[in-house]
C-alpha cells in the first residue's frame, strides 16, 4: 500500500464497508476476491519468508520480530519505513490509485518477507512449490475475537461489525472476513507436518518473548547473541511498539484506520476476552472449541 501526500482524501471516498466475498467458501475481503486469480498466480521465490496469521493474532508483533532478527537488532534499520511497506500483504487489495500488497511484493528485491492472513487451502501455490518457509502466529480464539471486534469498528474497510454479541455470531459462524477462525488455525497446524512452518502462540510469546524469539531465529537460521537478543524482547514489548510510529500504524490516515475509536495498539494482552464475553458466551465459545479442535493435538491458553 502506497500512500502519498495529497491522497488520502480522494482514497477515502473510495474507501467504503462491504461484505466479504465468498472464495471457495471462505469469506473474504471484497478486493481479494475481485483479483483471486492474480493472486493465486503470485510468483513465490524460494527465498521469500511467509508470516501468516488469523486477521489480530499478533502479526504486526511478529513481524517487526523477525525484521529486528534479520537487521541485526539495529532498530534504526527497522525505522526505514512503516512496517507494512518493510513486508507487503500479499491479499490486501485496495482501491487505485493506491498499490496493491502484491504489486509491492513482486517490486521488492529478494529476500522478501511477506504477510498474509489467507487460510492454508488458499495459499498461492507457488510457496509450496518453493518450500518456502512460513512462520504462522495462532491467538486463543476469545482475545482474537475480542481483537477483532475493535478492528472492524476503526477500520472503515471492514464489514459493519455490529454490536459484540452480534459480531460473536459472526466469528463463530466463520462468517467473518477470513472465515472461520477454527478451520485456520487447524489448517496451519496440519501444514507444519508437511512444509516448512513454524507454529508459534500469541500466549507464548506473551509468556516468554525471550525463549519465543530463540525458536525464530533458530528456525530463520540466524545467530542470536544476548545483547541483541535483550534489545529485540525490548524493542518488540507492546509499549515499545505502541510509542513507535513504524509499527503502530499511526502513518496510515485516520480516514483508514481510526484510531480515535480503538487503538491498533488496543491492550496487548492475555485474557482482555473476560472485559467482553458474558458466562454464557464463554462457555459456548469452550463448547464450540471442544468441538472443532477435538480432533487434533492443537490446544489453547485463555490466560496466563
Ligand atoms: P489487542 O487488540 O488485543 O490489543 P495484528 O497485528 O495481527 O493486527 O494483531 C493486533 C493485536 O496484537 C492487537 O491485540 C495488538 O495490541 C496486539 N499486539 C501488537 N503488538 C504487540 C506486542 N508487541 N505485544 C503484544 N501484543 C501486541
Amino acid at each position: 500500500m502506497d500512500l502519498k501526500p495529497g491522497q488520502e482524501v480522494l482514497n477515502f471516498n473510495l474507501i467504503k464497508r462491504s461484505k466479504p466475498v465468498e472464495v471457495e467458501g471462505v469469506p473474504l475481503a471484497r478486493g481479494t476476491a475481485e483479483n483471486w486469480s492474480l493472486l493465486q498466480a503470485f510468483a513465490a521465490r524460494p527465498d521469500d519468508l511467509l508470516i501468516c496469521t488469523y486477521p489480530k493474532a499478533g502479526t504486526t508483533w511478529i513481524q517487526e520480530i523477525v525484521d529486528m532478527l534479520q537487521q541485526g537488532g539495529d532498530p534504526q534499520k527497522c525505522a526505514r519505513a512503516p512496517i507494512y511497506k518493510r513486508m507487503p500483504y500479499i491479499d490486501l487489495f485496495l482501491p487505485k490509485p493506491m498499490t496493491s500488497g502484491l504489486e509491492d511484493a513482486e517490486a521488492m528485491p529478494s529476500p522478501r518477507t511477506l504477510k498474509t492472513h489467507l487460510p492454508v487451502q488458499l495459499l498461492p501455490p507457488s510457496f509450496w512449490e518453493q518450500n518456502c518457509k512460513v512462520i504462522y502466529v495462532a491467538r486463543n480464539a476469545k482475545d482474537n475475537a475480542v481483537s477483532y471486534f475493535h478492528f472492524h469498528r476503526m477500520n472503515p474497510i471492514m464489514p459493519e461489525p455490529g454490536n459484540w454479541d452480534q459480531f460473536l455470531e459472526d466469528f463463530l459462524d466463520g462468517k467473518v472476513s477470513g472465515g472461520s477462525w477454527f478451520d485456520h488455525v487447524c489448517g496451519w497446524w496440519d501444514a507444519k507436518d508437511r512444509h516448512p512452518v513454524l507454529y508459534l502462540f500469541y500466549e507464548d510469546m506473551k509468556e516468554d518473548p525471550d525463549r519465543e524469539i530463540q525458536k525464530v531465529a533458530r528456525f530463520l537460521g540466524i545467530d542470536l547473541t544476548e545483547p541483541v537478543l535483550k534489545r529485540i524482547v525490548q524493542h518488540t514489548a507492546f509499549e515499545s511498539m505502541k510509542a513507535n510510529p513504524m509499527t503502530n500504524y499511526s502513518t496510515i490516515p485516520s480516514s483508514f484506520l481510526d484510531q480515535n475509536v480503538s487503538n491498533f495498539m488496543r491492550k496487548g494482552t492475555v485474557g482482555d476476552w473476560k472485559e467482553h464475553f458474558t458466562v454464557a458466551q464463554s462457555e459456548r465459545l469452550d463448547e464450540v472449541c471442544a468441538r472443532e479442535l477435538g480432533g487434533s493435538d492443537l490446544t489453547f491458553r485463555m490466560q496466563l
